[in-house]
């Protein structure tokens, strides 16, 4: 942790590029090398998407390793509406997403991609008699799974990745991203458009933070619980600037208005 600088985020939470410049500048000052800058598309609290292409000037400037947790967001490039958001991510080094979120891929289906094949394989490689290259061979012409990663027995996890993409297709991928980011844009809609209820962070991509006026956290908390015990509804909760908040993440692709409306009603009608 002593080698981790968390830079603050500005009004719409994203990476405030001043307080990463300075942070980099006192690291420099005090003698360490800056060497990985990590940006978001798609923060878990409330779907905000750093400028990736300001932070990837900052990168070039310093020389240093542009990584993009893009956990949910960077598959927002799968729809044509929606992928100017991510605009930026093609400078990256290195970009983690998931497969189980907006791809709608079972649990659980990581994926990253790195840039420069020969530094990644030499990341992890390791020299062992029993894992030597081969020309040719069973396991020959291919590098074995723990020379790109720390696992050498894995499951074929590819398998119902590409089972999704073969059956699906990017372009029905891609409405769902659509879909789902236009259900955030309904609830927040209605969200404004009632004095009970405040919404607490911008809505860009398909996660929605929201209060209800005057309820106390402990009061948001256990409504939430309630929803969730009943088998209504499955917001979750985060906390936004100390305040306990209801967080909406529309991810999949059976959600439907009705849903986003019922949410709302049904919250009226406890409160
Ligand atoms: C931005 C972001 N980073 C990282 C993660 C963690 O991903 P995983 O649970 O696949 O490790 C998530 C969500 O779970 C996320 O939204």
């Amino acid at each position: 942790m002593s080698a981790l600088r968390k830079i603050p985020v500005d009004e719409n939470f994203r990476m405030d590029l001043d307080g990463l410049q300075a942070a980099i500048a006192a690291d420099k000052q005090a003698g360490y090398t800056p060497f990985l800058i990590v940006g978001t598309a798609g923060t878990v609290d409330v779907g905000a998407v750093d400028d990736l292409t300001a932070l990837a000037a900052i990168v070039k400037s310093e020389d240093v390793w542009f990584h993009v947790d893009g956990a949910f967001g960077a598959l927002a490039a799968l729809s044509p509406t929606h992928a100017r958001l991510t605009a930026g991510i093609e400078h990256a080094d290195s970009v983690a997403f998931d497969f189980h979120k907006w791809t709608q891929v079972t649990y659980d289906a990581g994926c990253v991609l790195i840039r420069d094949p020969a530094l990644h394989q030499a990341t992890f490689t390791q020299a062992t008699g029993y894992l030597a290259a081969a020309p040719r061979g069973l396991a020959g012409g291919a590098p074995w799974p723990c020379d790109l990663g720390p696992d050498l027995s894995r499951g074929f996890r590819a398998l119902k990745v590409w089972m999704t993409l073969s059956t699906y297709g990017s372009e029905l991928l891609g409405g769902i991203v659509n879909t789902t980011c236009g259900l955030a844009q309904r609830l927040a809609a209605r969200i404004n458009a009632c004095d009970r209820l405040e919404l607490l962070a911008p809505v860009k991509l398909n996660i929605v933070c929201f209060g209800i006026t005057g309820f106390s956290d402990e009061q948001t908390a256990a409504l939430v619980a309630d929803l969730q015990e009943e088998g209504l509804f499955v917001p979750s909760t985060t906390t936004i600037k100390g305040r306990t908040t209801i967080r909406a993440a529309i991810v999949n692709h059976r959600t439907t208005a009705a849903d986003i409306d019922g949410l709302v009603d049904e919250i009226l009608s406890r409160v």
